[in-house]
Protein backbone atom coordinates (compact mmCIF):
# COMPACT_ATOMS: atom_id res chain seq x y z
CA UNK A 1 0.00 0.00 0.00
CA UNK A 2 1.21 3.77 -0.49
CA UNK A 3 2.12 5.06 2.24
CA UNK A 4 0.26 8.54 1.79
CA UNK A 5 -2.05 10.15 -0.57
CA UNK A 6 -1.95 13.46 -1.51
CA UNK A 7 0.84 13.90 1.40
CA UNK A 8 -2.04 12.25 3.76
CA UNK A 9 -0.56 9.61 6.04
CA UNK A 10 -2.65 6.14 4.88
CA UNK A 11 0.05 4.03 6.34
CA UNK A 12 -2.22 2.72 9.15
CA UNK A 13 -5.89 3.27 10.30
CA UNK A 14 -7.00 5.65 12.30
CA UNK A 15 -9.11 5.04 15.75
CA UNK A 16 -12.48 3.39 16.14
CA UNK A 17 -13.85 6.69 18.33
CA UNK A 18 -17.39 7.30 17.74
CA UNK A 19 -17.63 10.96 17.83
CA UNK A 20 -21.93 12.29 18.81
CA UNK A 21 -21.65 15.86 17.50
CA UNK A 22 -22.11 14.14 13.76
CA UNK A 23 -25.38 12.57 14.61
CA UNK A 24 -28.15 13.78 13.34
CA UNK A 25 -30.40 14.40 16.47
CA UNK A 26 -27.55 16.34 18.05
CA UNK A 27 -27.19 18.53 14.68
CA UNK A 28 -30.54 19.19 14.88
CA UNK A 29 -30.71 20.39 18.58
CA UNK A 30 -26.98 22.42 17.92
CA UNK A 31 -29.25 24.39 14.74
CA UNK A 32 -32.35 24.57 16.84
CA UNK A 33 -30.77 26.29 19.35
CA UNK A 34 -29.18 28.56 17.14
CA UNK A 35 -32.97 29.14 15.09
CA UNK A 36 -32.08 27.21 12.01
CA UNK A 37 -34.15 24.92 10.61
CA UNK A 38 -33.16 21.51 10.15
CA UNK A 39 -33.90 19.89 6.81
CA UNK A 40 -37.03 17.62 7.40
CA UNK A 41 -39.00 17.75 3.81
CA UNK A 42 -38.10 13.93 2.82
CA UNK A 43 -35.67 11.10 4.42
CA UNK A 44 -32.22 12.69 5.12
CA UNK A 45 -29.62 12.59 2.90
CA UNK A 46 -26.44 12.76 4.81
CA UNK A 47 -22.77 12.11 3.20
CA UNK A 48 -19.73 12.21 5.43
CA UNK A 49 -16.26 12.98 4.09
CA UNK A 50 -13.43 11.15 5.12
CA UNK A 51 -15.11 8.64 7.33
CA UNK A 52 -11.94 6.88 9.07
CA UNK A 53 -13.33 3.42 9.99
CA UNK A 54 -16.78 4.45 9.69
CA UNK A 55 -17.91 3.62 13.24
CA UNK A 56 -19.80 7.08 13.35
CA UNK A 57 -21.41 6.70 9.66
CA UNK A 58 -22.20 2.88 10.18
CA UNK A 59 -24.01 4.06 13.79
CA UNK A 60 -25.93 7.21 12.19
CA UNK A 61 -27.04 4.98 9.18
CA UNK A 62 -28.14 2.54 11.55
CA UNK A 63 -30.05 4.81 13.66
CA UNK A 64 -31.16 7.63 12.52
CA UNK A 65 -33.12 6.48 9.08
CA UNK A 66 -32.21 8.41 5.59
CA UNK A 67 -29.95 7.63 2.99
CA UNK A 68 -26.06 7.80 3.85
CA UNK A 69 -22.99 8.25 2.22
CA UNK A 70 -19.40 8.40 2.64
CA UNK A 71 -15.94 8.39 1.09
CA UNK A 72 -12.50 7.56 2.49
CA UNK A 73 -9.56 7.02 0.57
CA UNK A 74 -7.60 4.37 3.07
CA UNK A 75 -8.33 1.00 2.02
CA UNK A 76 -8.22 -0.44 5.57
CA UNK A 77 -10.94 2.34 6.38
CA UNK A 78 -13.12 1.43 3.59
CA UNK A 79 -12.75 -2.58 4.31
CA UNK A 80 -14.23 -1.85 7.82
CA UNK A 81 -16.71 0.47 7.30
CA UNK A 82 -18.10 -1.68 4.72
CA UNK A 83 -18.02 -4.71 6.95
CA UNK A 84 -19.91 -3.00 9.20
CA UNK A 85 -22.50 -1.46 6.92
CA UNK A 86 -22.68 -5.28 5.03
CA UNK A 87 -23.62 -6.52 8.75
CA UNK A 88 -26.74 -3.51 9.65
CA UNK A 89 -27.92 -3.80 6.00
CA UNK A 90 -28.52 0.30 6.34
CA UNK A 91 -27.87 0.80 2.88
CA UNK A 92 -24.66 2.99 3.64
CA UNK A 93 -22.61 3.70 0.41
CA UNK A 94 -19.09 3.67 2.05
CA UNK A 95 -17.06 4.72 -1.37
CA UNK A 96 -13.18 4.55 -1.55
CA UNK A 97 -13.04 7.40 -3.27
CA UNK A 98 -11.09 10.65 -3.20
CA UNK A 99 -13.08 13.55 -2.89
CA UNK A 100 -11.98 14.54 -6.27
CA UNK A 101 -13.30 11.39 -7.52
CA UNK A 102 -16.32 11.89 -5.18
CA UNK A 103 -17.25 14.91 -7.28
CA UNK A 104 -17.02 13.38 -10.63
CA UNK A 105 -19.61 10.22 -8.99
CA UNK A 106 -22.36 10.04 -11.48
CA UNK A 107 -24.72 9.12 -9.01
CA UNK A 108 -23.87 11.48 -6.49
CA UNK A 109 -27.44 13.18 -4.86
CA UNK A 110 -27.33 16.58 -3.25
CA UNK A 111 -27.48 15.91 0.57
CA UNK A 112 -29.19 17.76 3.42
CA UNK A 113 -26.07 17.15 5.84
CA UNK A 114 -22.46 17.02 4.66
CA UNK A 115 -20.01 16.26 8.02
CA UNK A 116 -16.38 16.77 7.28
CA UNK A 117 -14.70 15.62 11.13
CA UNK A 118 -10.61 15.80 11.32
CA UNK A 119 -10.24 16.88 7.89
CA UNK A 120 -9.85 20.25 6.65
CA UNK A 121 -6.77 21.38 8.97
CA UNK A 122 -5.40 17.82 7.72
CA UNK A 123 -5.53 18.14 4.00
CA UNK A 124 -4.19 19.59 1.24
CA UNK A 125 -5.14 22.96 0.10
CA UNK A 126 -5.91 21.43 -3.02
CA UNK A 127 -8.30 19.08 -1.19
CA UNK A 128 -10.02 21.87 0.99
CA UNK A 129 -10.73 23.75 -2.37
CA UNK A 130 -12.65 20.36 -3.61
CA UNK A 131 -14.85 19.81 -0.61
CA UNK A 132 -15.89 23.53 -1.09
CA UNK A 133 -17.37 22.93 -4.89
CA UNK A 134 -18.44 19.78 -3.18
CA UNK A 135 -20.22 22.09 -0.81
CA UNK A 136 -21.35 24.19 -3.76
CA UNK A 137 -22.76 21.69 -6.20
CA UNK A 138 -23.82 18.90 -3.85
CA UNK A 139 -25.73 20.45 -0.20
CA UNK A 140 -29.10 21.54 -1.37
CA UNK A 141 -29.85 25.51 -0.06
CA UNK A 142 -30.79 25.28 3.61
CA UNK A 143 -28.19 22.05 3.92
CA UNK A 144 -25.98 21.81 7.30
CA UNK A 145 -22.33 21.35 7.11
CA UNK A 146 -20.64 20.15 9.94
CA UNK A 147 -16.54 20.34 10.19
CA UNK A 148 -13.55 20.21 12.40
CA UNK A 149 -10.45 22.28 12.43
CA UNK A 150 -7.57 22.44 14.41
CA UNK A 151 -8.38 25.87 15.56
CA UNK A 152 -5.84 28.85 15.68
CA UNK A 153 -4.96 30.58 18.16
CA UNK A 154 -5.14 27.90 20.65
CA UNK A 155 -3.26 24.61 18.46
CA UNK A 156 -1.28 27.19 16.36
CA UNK A 157 2.02 27.22 18.60
CA UNK A 158 2.14 23.14 18.33
CA UNK A 159 2.71 23.91 14.19
CA UNK A 160 6.54 24.15 14.92
CA UNK A 161 6.54 20.41 17.41
CA UNK A 162 4.04 19.00 14.05
CA UNK A 163 6.78 20.52 11.62
CA UNK A 164 9.60 17.90 13.48
CA UNK A 165 7.56 15.15 13.59
CA UNK A 166 6.80 15.72 9.92
CA UNK A 167 10.36 16.13 8.64
CA UNK A 168 11.84 13.46 10.98
CA UNK A 169 9.52 10.99 9.22
CA UNK A 170 10.72 12.23 5.40
CA UNK A 171 14.19 12.98 6.25
CA UNK A 172 14.91 11.15 9.95
CA UNK A 173 16.30 8.31 7.91
CA UNK A 174 14.98 5.82 10.18
CA UNK A 175 12.94 3.04 8.33
CA UNK A 176 10.48 1.11 9.67
CA UNK A 177 7.05 1.14 10.54
CA UNK A 178 5.25 4.51 10.69
CA UNK A 179 4.51 3.53 14.33
CA UNK A 180 8.80 3.59 14.64
CA UNK A 181 8.83 6.82 12.65
CA UNK A 182 6.90 8.35 14.69
CA UNK A 183 8.45 7.00 18.10
CA UNK A 184 11.75 8.21 16.18
CA UNK A 185 10.05 11.74 15.99
CA UNK A 186 8.92 11.60 19.36
CA UNK A 187 12.29 10.61 20.58
CA UNK A 188 14.09 13.78 18.65
CA UNK A 189 11.63 16.09 20.72
CA UNK A 190 12.07 14.73 24.23
CA UNK A 191 16.23 14.73 23.27
CA UNK A 192 15.07 18.37 22.71
CA UNK A 193 14.07 18.84 25.30
CA UNK A 194 16.38 17.23 27.51
CA UNK A 195 19.05 19.22 25.77
CA UNK A 196 17.43 22.76 27.25
CA UNK A 197 15.14 23.51 24.01
CA UNK A 198 13.45 26.26 24.91
CA UNK A 199 10.75 25.42 23.05
CA UNK A 200 9.96 22.12 24.70
CA UNK A 201 10.92 23.47 28.28
CA UNK A 202 8.95 21.75 30.84
CA UNK A 203 6.54 24.48 32.10
CA UNK A 204 6.24 25.37 28.25
CA UNK A 205 2.39 24.45 26.49
CA UNK A 206 4.88 22.42 23.92
CA UNK A 207 6.61 20.71 26.84
CA UNK A 208 3.53 19.65 28.10
CA UNK A 209 1.84 18.65 25.61
CA UNK A 210 5.16 16.37 24.39
CA UNK A 211 4.53 14.89 28.33
CA UNK A 212 1.13 14.19 28.05
CA UNK A 213 0.99 12.56 24.13
CA UNK A 214 3.41 9.76 25.33
CA UNK A 215 0.40 7.97 26.41
CA UNK A 216 -1.67 8.62 23.41
CA UNK A 217 -2.60 6.03 21.18
CA UNK A 218 0.08 5.98 18.54
CA UNK A 219 -3.01 5.73 15.72
CA UNK A 220 -4.15 8.59 16.73
CA UNK A 221 -0.92 10.54 17.02
CA UNK A 222 -0.12 9.52 13.25
CA UNK A 223 -3.47 10.81 12.03
CA UNK A 224 -2.92 14.00 14.27
CA UNK A 225 0.67 15.04 13.18
CA UNK A 226 2.06 13.12 10.18
CA UNK A 227 0.70 14.79 7.37
CA UNK A 228 2.40 17.19 4.90
CA UNK A 229 -0.65 19.60 5.35
CA UNK A 230 -1.48 19.89 8.36
CA UNK A 231 -1.90 23.56 9.31
CA UNK A 232 -4.25 24.99 12.23
CA UNK A 233 -7.03 26.78 10.34
CA UNK A 234 -8.46 30.42 11.48
CA UNK A 235 -12.08 30.77 11.79
CA UNK A 236 -12.16 34.04 9.76
CA UNK A 237 -9.88 32.32 6.90
CA UNK A 238 -12.13 29.19 7.07
CA UNK A 239 -15.68 30.82 7.42
CA UNK A 240 -14.58 33.14 4.29
CA UNK A 241 -13.35 29.92 1.86
CA UNK A 242 -16.79 28.56 2.73
CA UNK A 243 -18.56 31.54 2.14
CA UNK A 244 -17.52 30.69 -1.54
CA UNK A 245 -20.12 27.73 -1.20
CA UNK A 246 -22.92 30.02 0.25
CA UNK A 247 -22.75 28.74 3.63
CA UNK A 248 -22.34 31.01 6.41
CA UNK A 249 -21.62 30.14 9.80
CA UNK A 250 -24.36 29.23 12.44
CA UNK A 251 -22.53 27.98 15.69
CA UNK A 252 -20.76 25.58 17.92
CA UNK A 253 -21.20 21.76 17.52
CA UNK A 254 -20.32 20.86 20.64
CA UNK A 255 -23.71 21.95 22.68
CA UNK A 256 -21.94 23.84 25.49
CA UNK A 257 -20.16 25.97 23.27
CA UNK A 258 -23.00 27.51 22.28
CA UNK A 259 -23.51 29.07 25.71
CA UNK A 260 -20.91 31.61 26.01
CA UNK A 261 -22.48 32.24 29.78
CA UNK A 262 -21.06 28.94 31.19
CA UNK A 263 -17.99 29.64 29.08
CA UNK A 264 -16.78 32.96 29.83
CA UNK A 265 -16.71 35.59 33.01
CA UNK A 266 -18.73 38.83 33.09
CA UNK A 267 -15.34 41.05 31.33
CA UNK A 268 -14.92 38.25 28.88
CA UNK A 269 -18.92 38.80 27.66
CA UNK A 270 -19.57 42.50 27.91
CA UNK A 271 -16.39 42.32 25.44
CA UNK A 272 -18.22 39.85 23.01
CA UNK A 273 -21.52 41.83 23.46
CA UNK A 274 -19.27 44.88 21.92
CA UNK A 275 -18.39 43.34 18.95
CA UNK A 276 -20.92 43.37 16.31
CA UNK A 277 -19.27 41.55 13.53
CA UNK A 278 -19.63 37.82 13.56
CA UNK A 279 -16.31 36.58 12.47
CA UNK A 280 -14.65 38.91 14.60
CA UNK A 281 -17.10 38.00 17.61
CA UNK A 282 -16.36 34.32 17.47
CA UNK A 283 -12.48 34.88 16.43
CA UNK A 284 -12.49 37.07 19.66
CA UNK A 285 -14.02 33.70 21.61
CA UNK A 286 -11.32 31.54 20.27
CA UNK A 287 -8.70 33.63 21.30
CA UNK A 288 -10.93 33.31 24.61
CA UNK A 289 -11.07 29.38 24.63
CA UNK A 290 -7.65 28.58 23.14
CA UNK A 291 -9.19 24.89 22.52
CA UNK A 292 -7.16 22.45 20.06
CA UNK A 293 -10.24 21.66 18.10
CA UNK A 294 -13.09 23.36 17.09
CA UNK A 295 -16.19 22.03 15.49
CA UNK A 296 -18.17 24.08 13.55
CA UNK A 297 -21.63 24.13 12.34
CA UNK A 298 -22.36 26.45 8.84
CA UNK A 299 -25.85 26.58 6.76
CA UNK A 300 -26.14 27.11 2.70
CA UNK A 301 -28.71 30.33 3.10
CA UNK A 302 -28.47 33.07 1.01
CA UNK A 303 -29.24 36.23 1.67
CA UNK A 304 -32.67 36.23 0.89
CA UNK A 305 -33.72 33.22 2.68
CA UNK A 306 -32.74 34.36 6.12
CA UNK A 307 -36.29 35.49 6.65
CA UNK A 308 -37.72 32.03 6.62
CA UNK A 309 -39.90 31.05 9.27
CA UNK A 310 -38.01 29.34 12.47
CA UNK A 311 -38.12 25.93 13.21
CA UNK A 312 -41.18 24.10 14.64
CA UNK A 313 -42.39 24.60 17.86
CA UNK A 314 -39.23 22.80 20.11
CA UNK A 315 -42.34 21.80 22.61
CA UNK A 316 -42.32 18.10 20.89
CA UNK A 317 -38.89 17.32 21.06
CA UNK A 318 -38.39 14.57 23.10
CA UNK A 319 -35.53 13.39 25.40
CA UNK A 320 -34.77 10.48 27.07
CA UNK A 321 -32.17 9.54 30.23
CA UNK A 322 -29.30 7.43 29.52
CA UNK A 323 -27.98 6.78 33.26
CA UNK A 324 -29.76 6.50 36.57
CA UNK A 325 -31.02 9.03 37.80
CA UNK A 326 -29.39 8.32 40.84
CA UNK A 327 -25.85 8.33 39.67
CA UNK A 328 -26.84 11.18 37.19
CA UNK A 329 -27.23 13.62 39.96
CA UNK A 330 -23.55 13.10 41.37
CA UNK A 331 -22.04 13.96 38.46
CA UNK A 332 -20.50 17.56 37.50
CA UNK A 333 -19.41 19.22 34.76
CA UNK A 334 -16.45 21.53 35.39
CA UNK A 335 -16.87 24.81 33.26
CA UNK A 336 -14.25 27.61 32.97
CA UNK A 337 -16.38 29.58 35.30
CA UNK A 338 -18.20 27.50 37.18
CA UNK A 339 -18.86 23.62 37.89
CA UNK A 340 -22.40 22.50 37.38
CA UNK A 341 -23.65 20.02 39.96
CA UNK A 342 -26.39 17.59 38.52
CA UNK A 343 -27.68 17.13 42.05
CA UNK A 344 -28.84 20.77 42.24
CA UNK A 345 -31.67 22.70 40.28
CA UNK A 346 -31.83 23.23 37.48
CA UNK A 347 -29.98 19.50 36.33
CA UNK A 348 -31.65 17.81 39.45
CA UNK A 349 -35.29 18.54 38.09
CA UNK A 350 -34.75 17.45 34.71
CA UNK A 351 -33.07 14.29 35.49
CA UNK A 352 -35.54 13.59 38.01
CA UNK A 353 -38.43 14.58 35.87
CA UNK A 354 -36.34 12.14 32.66
CA UNK A 355 -35.93 8.98 35.61
CA UNK A 356 -39.42 9.16 36.36
CA UNK A 357 -40.85 5.62 36.33
CA UNK A 358 -41.25 4.38 33.80
CA UNK A 359 -38.35 5.07 32.10
CA UNK A 360 -39.30 6.81 28.46
CA UNK A 361 -38.57 9.46 26.33
CA UNK A 362 -40.31 12.69 27.44
CA UNK A 363 -41.70 15.63 25.65
CA UNK A 364 -39.72 19.29 26.09
CA UNK A 365 -43.63 20.30 26.79
CA UNK A 366 -44.16 17.17 29.81
CA UNK A 367 -40.47 18.65 31.28
CA UNK A 368 -41.18 22.37 31.25
CA UNK A 369 -44.70 21.55 32.83
CA UNK A 370 -43.03 19.23 35.47
CA UNK A 371 -40.35 21.99 36.17
CA UNK A 372 -42.72 24.89 36.92
CA UNK A 373 -42.88 24.34 40.33
CA UNK A 374 -39.27 24.92 40.54
CA UNK A 375 -39.71 28.07 38.65
CA UNK A 376 -37.31 27.13 35.96
CA UNK A 377 -38.94 28.45 32.56
CA UNK A 378 -38.77 27.16 28.83
CA UNK A 379 -34.81 28.69 27.98
CA UNK A 380 -33.46 27.39 31.14
CA UNK A 381 -35.01 23.99 30.72
CA UNK A 382 -34.25 23.49 26.78
CA UNK A 383 -30.18 24.99 28.27
CA UNK A 384 -30.20 22.27 30.95
CA UNK A 385 -31.11 19.70 28.67
CA UNK A 386 -28.19 20.41 26.00
CA UNK A 387 -25.81 20.40 29.04
CA UNK A 388 -26.72 16.61 29.71
CA UNK A 389 -26.75 16.14 26.00
CA UNK A 390 -23.32 17.09 26.04
CA UNK A 391 -22.38 15.16 28.91
CA UNK A 392 -23.78 11.92 27.73
CA UNK A 393 -26.54 11.52 30.43
CA UNK A 394 -29.78 12.59 28.56
CA UNK A 395 -30.04 11.96 24.84
CA UNK A 396 -32.69 13.43 22.19
CA UNK A 397 -35.14 11.13 20.87
CA UNK A 398 -36.39 10.47 17.58
CA UNK A 399 -40.31 10.17 17.01
CA UNK A 400 -42.00 6.68 17.47
CA UNK A 401 -42.01 5.91 13.88
CA UNK A 402 -38.40 6.63 13.58
CA UNK A 403 -37.63 4.64 16.33
CA UNK A 404 -39.60 1.46 14.60
CA UNK A 405 -37.99 1.57 11.73
CA UNK A 406 -34.43 2.02 12.99
CA UNK A 407 -34.84 -0.95 15.35
CA UNK A 408 -33.51 -4.03 12.65
CA UNK A 409 -30.87 -2.29 11.83
CA UNK A 410 -29.46 -0.91 14.89
CA UNK A 411 -30.09 -4.40 16.23
CA UNK A 412 -27.70 -5.83 13.54
CA UNK A 413 -24.99 -3.29 14.00
CA UNK A 414 -24.98 -3.91 17.49
CA UNK A 415 -24.84 -7.59 17.52
CA UNK A 416 -21.84 -7.18 15.01
CA UNK A 417 -20.16 -5.12 17.51
CA UNK A 418 -20.67 -6.98 19.95
CA UNK A 419 -19.46 -10.37 18.57
CA UNK A 420 -15.77 -7.73 17.80
CA UNK A 421 -15.63 -7.24 21.32
CA UNK A 422 -15.02 -10.54 22.31
CA UNK A 423 -11.69 -10.24 20.70
CA UNK A 424 -10.58 -6.76 20.74
CA UNK A 425 -11.38 -3.37 22.18
CA UNK A 426 -11.55 -0.83 19.45
CA UNK A 427 -15.48 0.00 19.06
CA UNK A 428 -16.77 1.86 22.50
CA UNK A 429 -19.88 2.54 21.39
CA UNK A 430 -23.89 0.82 19.93
CA UNK A 431 -26.46 2.42 17.89
CA UNK A 432 -29.52 3.20 19.31
CA UNK A 433 -32.72 3.53 17.12
CA UNK A 434 -34.29 5.97 20.12
CA UNK A 435 -31.57 8.33 20.05
CA UNK A 436 -31.13 7.83 16.68
CA UNK A 437 -27.33 7.75 17.35
CA UNK A 438 -24.56 6.42 19.33
CA UNK A 439 -24.36 5.43 23.04
CA UNK A 440 -21.16 5.34 24.84
CA UNK A 441 -20.58 0.99 25.77
CA UNK A 442 -17.29 0.22 27.35
CA UNK A 443 -15.88 -3.23 26.43
CA UNK A 444 -17.53 -4.60 29.89
CA UNK A 445 -20.66 -2.85 29.66
CA UNK A 446 -20.76 -4.90 25.92
CA UNK A 447 -19.84 -7.77 27.50
CA UNK A 448 -22.85 -7.70 30.08
CA UNK A 449 -24.93 -7.31 27.45
CA UNK A 450 -23.93 -10.35 25.54
CA UNK A 451 -24.14 -12.16 28.97
CA UNK A 452 -27.84 -10.23 29.36
CA UNK A 453 -28.78 -11.44 25.78
CA UNK A 454 -27.40 -15.24 26.19
CA UNK A 455 -30.08 -14.98 29.61
CA UNK A 456 -27.59 -13.94 32.24
CA UNK A 457 -29.95 -12.80 34.65
CA UNK A 458 -27.04 -11.56 38.04
CA UNK A 459 -24.05 -9.65 38.69
CA UNK A 460 -21.93 -12.60 39.01
CA UNK A 461 -22.97 -14.16 36.01
CA UNK A 462 -21.93 -11.16 33.94
CA UNK A 463 -18.74 -10.75 35.74
CA UNK A 464 -17.84 -14.25 35.35
CA UNK A 465 -18.91 -14.46 31.16
CA UNK A 466 -16.72 -11.05 31.40
CA UNK A 467 -14.13 -12.49 32.59
CA UNK A 468 -14.03 -15.64 30.68
CA UNK A 469 -14.38 -13.42 27.78
CA UNK A 470 -11.11 -11.45 28.99
CA UNK A 471 -9.03 -14.39 29.46
CA UNK A 472 -10.28 -16.04 26.14
CA UNK A 473 -9.16 -12.96 24.25
CA UNK A 474 -6.12 -11.70 26.26
CA UNK A 475 -6.90 -7.90 25.32
CA UNK A 476 -7.01 -5.27 27.88
CA UNK A 477 -7.75 -7.01 30.84
CA UNK A 478 -9.97 -5.36 33.67
CA UNK A 479 -9.43 -6.53 37.09
CA UNK A 480 -11.93 -8.76 39.08
CA UNK A 481 -12.98 -5.53 41.60
CA UNK A 482 -13.49 -3.22 38.94
CA UNK A 483 -15.37 -5.85 36.76
CA UNK A 484 -17.61 -6.40 39.93
CA UNK A 485 -18.55 -2.48 40.32
CA UNK A 486 -18.98 -2.38 36.70
CA UNK A 487 -21.73 -5.45 37.09
CA UNK A 488 -23.23 -3.66 40.10
CA UNK A 489 -23.28 -0.33 37.68
CA UNK A 490 -25.14 -2.64 34.75
CA UNK A 491 -28.01 -3.77 37.03
CA UNK A 492 -28.87 -0.42 38.15
CA UNK A 493 -28.56 0.70 34.55
CA UNK A 494 -31.00 -1.83 32.92
CA UNK A 495 -33.84 0.30 32.85
CA UNK A 496 -32.02 2.69 30.80
CA UNK A 497 -30.39 0.28 28.76
CA UNK A 498 -33.89 -1.13 27.92
CA UNK A 499 -35.31 2.65 27.15
CA UNK A 500 -32.47 3.02 24.58
CA UNK A 501 -33.47 -0.34 23.19
CA UNK A 502 -29.86 -1.24 23.74
CA UNK A 503 -31.14 -4.80 25.57
CA UNK A 504 -34.53 -6.29 25.52
CA UNK A 505 -37.44 -5.25 28.23
CA UNK A 506 -35.40 -5.39 31.60
C1 LIG B 1 -8.32 12.26 10.93
S1 LIG B 1 -9.27 11.17 9.96
C2 LIG B 1 -10.91 11.48 10.56
C3 LIG B 1 -11.80 10.32 10.37
C4 LIG B 1 -13.24 10.47 10.83
N1 LIG B 1 -13.92 11.59 10.20
C5 LIG B 1 -13.29 10.59 12.31
O1 LIG B 1 -13.48 11.72 12.78
O2 LIG B 1 -13.11 9.59 12.98
C6 LIG B 1 -9.32 11.91 8.32
C7 LIG B 1 -9.84 10.96 7.27
O3 LIG B 1 -9.87 11.59 5.98
C8 LIG B 1 -9.46 10.65 5.00
N2 LIG B 1 -8.93 11.41 3.84
C9 LIG B 1 -7.83 12.19 3.83
N3 LIG B 1 -7.67 12.74 2.59
C10 LIG B 1 -8.69 12.30 1.83
C11 LIG B 1 -9.07 12.52 0.46
N4 LIG B 1 -8.37 13.32 -0.33
N5 LIG B 1 -10.19 11.91 0.01
C12 LIG B 1 -10.92 11.11 0.83
N6 LIG B 1 -10.60 10.88 2.13
C13 LIG B 1 -9.50 11.45 2.62
C14 LIG B 1 -8.41 9.81 5.72
O4 LIG B 1 -8.19 8.55 5.14
C15 LIG B 1 -9.01 9.71 7.12
O5 LIG B 1 -9.84 8.60 7.25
Amino acid sequence: MDEEFEGYVTATPYTHVYYPESAPSRLHLATFNRSIPFPSSRPLRYLELGYGNGVSLNIHAAASPGEYWGTDINPAHVATANSLAAASGSGLKALASSFEELLEHPDLPQFDVIVALGVWSWVSDANRKTIVELLRRKLVEGGIFCMSSVAMPGFGELTPFQHLLRLNLKRGGTGGTIFDKLASGLGLATALQKAGSQFFAEESRAGRMLDGIKTSNPNYLVHEYLHEHWRPSFFAETASTLAEAGLRFVGNGRLLDQFDELNFGREALDLLASIDDLWLRETARDFLRSGHVKTDIYVKQHEADRSRPPPRSALDLEFVLGVPALLAKTRKVRMPVATLEFGAPPFRNIIDALGAEPCRPRSLKELIEECSSGQIDKEEVLRTLMVLVEADIVYPAQPRARVDEAAPACSRLNAEILRRTLTENRIQALASPVTGGGVPASRIQQLFILAWNQGARSPDAWAKFGLDAMDKSDVDKVNVADILKEALYFQQRLPQLAALKLIDEA
